[in-house]
């Protein structure tokens, strides 16, 4: 343990591990799948499922971790060694790589569209010429395999020099700065002429929109935007002391998390509406959006500048939790050096991200995979960021209930004493409703 690093600060934890939570699925991928799913409904199943699903499942994570100390894979054999059960582990550090595949993906989209910024790409410009900008920068291969490949290189050299050192530190600046901004965004969104059919659309929930898909992709993203199903909270929690409050970190970081996705669509949706854009246009939804707004505002170039360097630093702390996940099961597990693992690992993810790169046009077969009809980004994004995060939560549900048992986790969390009066509660979640509900929603997909 003594070689682990250790969060320095209550503070410092529940940053580093908001950094993690809070990134591009809060500012791109909440907005789209609202504008995707109908809106309020979506925002009303997503905030639900958070409270219901995501915090017992995080608490469970990083009791696990903490508990025992141990990586994403280590955590399971800890606690029963000799057995599969650490192939959860396994599924875990798969969908870790997975994600950063496609992730950083759409973090170099962020670093395009600052240098497009900047460049006054988007100065006076209508909507359909960004419409149009977009279109091609997706569809440009050395482009994007140039930024996806500049991401994970970022990635790799921060995480190659060990996890707390800097993170906590980077993300008391970064946090704050990134609210600030949105807030003014809001602010001027919300002013905008027709800003209210946006709110309509985002606050009025129309039910008769629900179903099945609504479900899952709700669930999906609370456990993305939490980072949670694929380990990374656990191994968060391994290098958290004892004296932290679990509970209070585990809600700080949902609040944290849950209103920068809220105050993203308080600024996406009002824009939209206002100029009369549809807002099931999918993954490019952000980008379609945002540059028209910054080619209206005053000192819209330096602001929108600024505005995708706080995105893709927000990124970049949650690409880096990502890769830690592997990261520590290679040092622990297979006694490789930092350096080593994290160059591995990122290699990988940048070999599996190719694909992703230039399935936005460059390479027909995979802006239009023949079986599936959808770009193979959206396919990933899908599998890795809604299936198998929603597997992976239910498998540490049954976990933490059936193999190590909440009596053991109970004692974890209110370590040192720590009180838990939610105990209860956070049994039947954890032992009814998570594994019960995440089923039922996962299943429905498949009849
Ligand atoms: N939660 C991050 C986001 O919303 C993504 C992420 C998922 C990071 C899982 C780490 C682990 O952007």
């Amino acid at each position: 343990m003594a070689s682990r690093g250790k969060w320095s600060s209550h503070v410092g934890f529940i940053l580093a591990a908001a950094g993690s939570a809070v990134g591009l699925g809060n500012i791109w991928r909440f907005p789209y799948l609202a504008g995707k799913n109908g809106g309020a409904l979506f925002v009303l199943i997503y905030i639900a499922c958070v409270i219901v699903l995501g915090l017992p499942v995080m608490l469970a994570e990083l009791s696990l971790g903490r508990a025992t100390g141990k990586n994403a894979v280590g955590a399971f054999r800890a606690i029963r060694p000799g057995t599969k059960w650490h192939w959860i582990g396994y599924l875990n550090v798969v969908t870790a790589v997975m994600v950063l595949s496609f992730y950083s993906v759409i973090a170099g989209w962020t670093l395009g569209y600052f240098v497009k910024t900047l460049g006054g790409t988007f100065k006076s410009t209508g909507k359909d010429d960004v419409v149009a900008v977009f279109s091609r920068f997706i569809a440009s291969p050395g482009l994007q395999l140039l930024l996806l490949a500049i991401f994970i290189f970022l990635t790799v050299s921060i995480v190659s020099k060990g996890v707390s050192a800097g993170l906590e530190k980077f993300s008391k600046v970064m946090m704050p700065a990134l609210f600030a901004i949105l807030i003014l965004l809001m602010v001027y969104s919300l002013t905008l002429p027709g800003a209210e059919r946006g709110l309509a659309f985002y606050l009025k929930p129309d039910f008769s929109e629900i179903n099945g898909r609504v479900f899952l992709e709700a669930m999906g993203q609370a456990f993305f935007s939490l980072s949670l199903g694929m380990g990374a909270m656990l191994t968060y929690g391994s290098y958290l002391s004892k004296k932290e409050k679990l509970v209070a970190s585990a809600a700080w970081v949902a609040v944290i998390d849950t209103s920068v996705a809220l105050l993203a669509g308080f600024i996406i949706f009002p824009a939209l509406f206002s100029q009369n854009m549809a807002p099931d246009q999918g993954p490019g939804l952000v980008f379609a959006i945002l540059p028209v707004i910054f080619g209206k505002i005053p000192g819209g170039t330096l602001f929108g500048a600024f505005f995708f360097v706080m995105l893709a630093l927000a990124a970049l702390t949650s690409t880096i939790s990502l890769l830690e996940i592997p990261v520590s099961f290679l040092i622990d597990e297979k006694k490789l050096t930092r350096r080593r693992a994290a160059w591995l690992m990122g290699g990988a993810a940048l070999l599996f991200g190719i694909p992703s790169s230039l399935s936005g046009g460059s390479v027909k077969f995979f802006s239009r995979l023949p079986a599936f009809h959808i770009d193979f980004l959206s396919l990933w994004d899908k599998v890795w960021g809604n299936i198998s995060v929603s597997v992976g939560s239910l498998l540490i549900a049954l976990f933490v209930v059936h193999v190590w048992k909440t009596d053991k986790a109970l004692a974890e969390i209110s370590a040192e004493g720590a009180g838990f009066r939610l105990a209860r509660i956070w049994i039947l979640a954890i032992k009814y409703v998570c594994p019960l509900l995440i089923l039922v929603v996962l299943v429905s997909q498949f009849i």
